[in-house]
């Protein structure tokens, strides 16, 4: 090797760095980052839990749950008592995977959407889009879908439930297709469905895979049958029927569906289609196997120079970089403290190493790092691209923050994502008005709202993508700063960012003009129909959706 011939006194040291280049390589190859994107209730906690059964983190499913079964949602971090399960703050978890190391991001939904739901998806490489088989693509599935594609993630699609009633798995590839605007190719297909879903087929090869019986609630592996499509008739599995229909199905694909190629996923131009019962484990192996082969390791990212200009961070030349995608306080009452959560874009992580933090410009001790394994918080020793660690956060890290052990750069900044709900928010004892300024201008530094001024009057808004957000804000100011305080719902519902003179604006009724903290004008609207009522009436204008 080149390296070793240089100097015999250089020799144990360059042999230890290209060692160390190795282990490095290797642990970015294995790493797959995603998150799960779905609509509530089509089945993320269930896949989650069986995708920790099949990598033997778990032997038994049934802990994601809370208490009596109930969810758990993050909303319990505040000061509730706890008995949490495994998806709730765990911002991310980690599991091994045959050869891989998977990093699945948690993406809360439902009461604790927040923009939180959307910076995560910024940290992943890839996502998994879980769809009910009986409802198909639904409303918070699409936001979150937006998302994706604005960060061109590739994205794969599971449909769940397929033990249940449900719609023709044709109409489903379709209504993926038209919702979302993405080209839908199935990787398997379903044989039967309902009470009679017994298998899947890949559509490549031909292989079928039959599943027995398993224990209720799919606690345990299901045990599969390996045959031929050729051998499926014989097998006495299913009904003429079904066998009919299969043929049917494939055929059609074969003449009209798209053809997958890895290199179209990866762009984010085709989301490859897979079959499966989360809930009986069925299609749940073959999926991991090729979610492990099909999802993207760590590439690079875009950052810019501070000396102007771009570069391109990659994950094992360069060393060590992290950014800020979330921030979260006392999430839990073991622990009093603050966590910054960061993802590892580059290069090796070691505790206790020393970076530059470049927004305050000045360095850092990372102590005390931390990941997620399960329910527990475990000190970390070392981590690779793609791995997210929790550090302690003494109030120095924002969202969006850049830290590195080179400096000279800024990730790019996290986007702003269009708020759908605002408010007016005023300390209810009027004294305690400089200490409520102070702890609103700390909550908007770390994302919790977004702070927006009325252009009239210059009166103090906030705006947030989930109600979540304002019951953050008002427990945090209440037990951080201790100012109780009063919130009074705004009728608008959406939004949109402005280019163009706001003077020459005509805006609809049920409208205002507000400015972000980045003094960027936004419209806020009463519904969809008045924004678009806003688009047409000022052509000269561009509404953007995301700022
Ligand atoms: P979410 O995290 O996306 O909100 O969904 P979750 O996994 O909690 O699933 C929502 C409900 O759908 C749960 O039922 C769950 O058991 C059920 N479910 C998930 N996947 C499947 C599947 O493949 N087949 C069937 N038949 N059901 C599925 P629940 O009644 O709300 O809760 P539980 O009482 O079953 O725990």
């Amino acid at each position: 090797m080149a390296v070793v011939v240089c100097c015999r006194s250089d020799y144990p040291l360059i042999h230890m760095e290209t060692t160390l280049q190795h282990v490095l390589a290797a642990a970015t190859a294995q790493r797959r980052t995603f998150a799960i994107i779905s609509h509530p209730d089509a089945g993320k906690t269930t896949l989650t839990e069986k995708l920790l059964l099949y990598s033997g983190l778990i032997r038994t499913a049934g802990m994601v749950r809370g208490r009596k079964g109930g969810k758990v949602t993050a909303s319990d971090w505040m000061g509730m008592e706890q008995e949490r399960g495994i998806s709730i703050t765990a911002s991310a978890m980690q599991f091994p995977y045959k050869d891989a190391v998977i990093n699945l991001l948690d993406t809360p939904g439902h009461q604790d959407f927040s923009e939180d739901t959307y910076r995560t998806l910024t940290a992943a490489d890839s996502a998994i889009m879980v769809i009910d088989a009986a409802k198909g693509v639904e409303a918070q599935t699409r936001k979150l879908f937006t998302v994706c594609r604005m960060r061109k993630i590739p994205v794969l699609t599971l449909i769940n439930k397929m033990d249940l009633p449900g719609r023709q798995p044709l109409d489903l590839m379709t209504e993926v297709e038209q919702a979302l605007d993405i080209q839908a190719s199935a990787v398997n297909w379903p044989i039967g469905s309902g009470s009679d879903f017994v298998g899947i087929v890949n559509r490549e090869d031909g292989h079928v895979r039959l599943f027995g019986r398993t224990a209720p609630g799919g606690a345990s592996k299901v045990t599969v049958s390996e045959l031929m499509l050729a051998e499926l008739g014989a097998s006495g599995r299913v009904s003429q029927d079904t066998l009919m229909q299969l043929e049917h199905d494939l055929e059609l694909l074969e003449i009209a569906g798209n053809q997958f190629a890895r290199e179209r996923f990866l762009q984010g131009l085709v989301t490859p289609v897979f079959f499966a019962s989360a809930l009986t484990n069925f299609g749940i192996e073959s999926f991991l196997d090729a979610f492990v082969d099909l999802a993207p390791a760590p590439g690079s990212r875009l950052a810019d120079l501070e000396t102007g200009g771009e570069i391109s961070v990659d994950p094992i030349e360069a060393p060590f970089s992290a950014y800020v995608f979330k921030l979260q306080a006392n999430m839990n009452p073991k622990h009093r403290d603050s966590t910054a959560f960061l993802r590892i874009c580059s290069g090796r992580f070691e505790r206790d190493m020393v970076v530059k933090h470049h927004r305050l410009d000045r360095e850092i001790r990372l102590s005390r790092p931390h990941s997620m394994v399960a329910q527990e918080r475990s000190r970390i020793e070392e981590a690779f691209p793609g791995d997210i660690i929790g550090i302690i956060n003494p109030g120095i890290f924002s969202i969006g923050d850049t830290i590195s052990v080179s400096g000279g750069f800024n990730f790019k900044p996290l986007p702003q994502f269009q708020p759908e709900i605002f408010a007016r928010v005023r300390p209810s004892d009027v004294g305690k008005r400089k200490t409520f300024d102070k702890g609103m201008a700390q909550m908007a530094q770390e994302g919790t709202v977004q702070i927006m001024r009325s252009l009239n009057d210059g009166d103090q808004l906030v705006a947030a993508v989930g109600r979540l957000q304002f019951d953050v804000l008002q427990y945090r100011l209440r037990h951080e700063y201790r100012v109780e305080t009063i919130l009074d719902p705004l009728p608008y519902t959406c939004s949109a960012w402005l280019e163009g003179d706001p003077a020459t604006f005509k805006a609809p009724s049920a409208s205002m003009l507000v400015k972000d903290q980045r003094d960027r004008v936004v419209v806020l609207f009463g519904d969809t129909l008045m924004k678009t009522i806003g688009r047409d009436r000022n052509p000269e204008h561009i509404l953007r959706d995301m700022g």
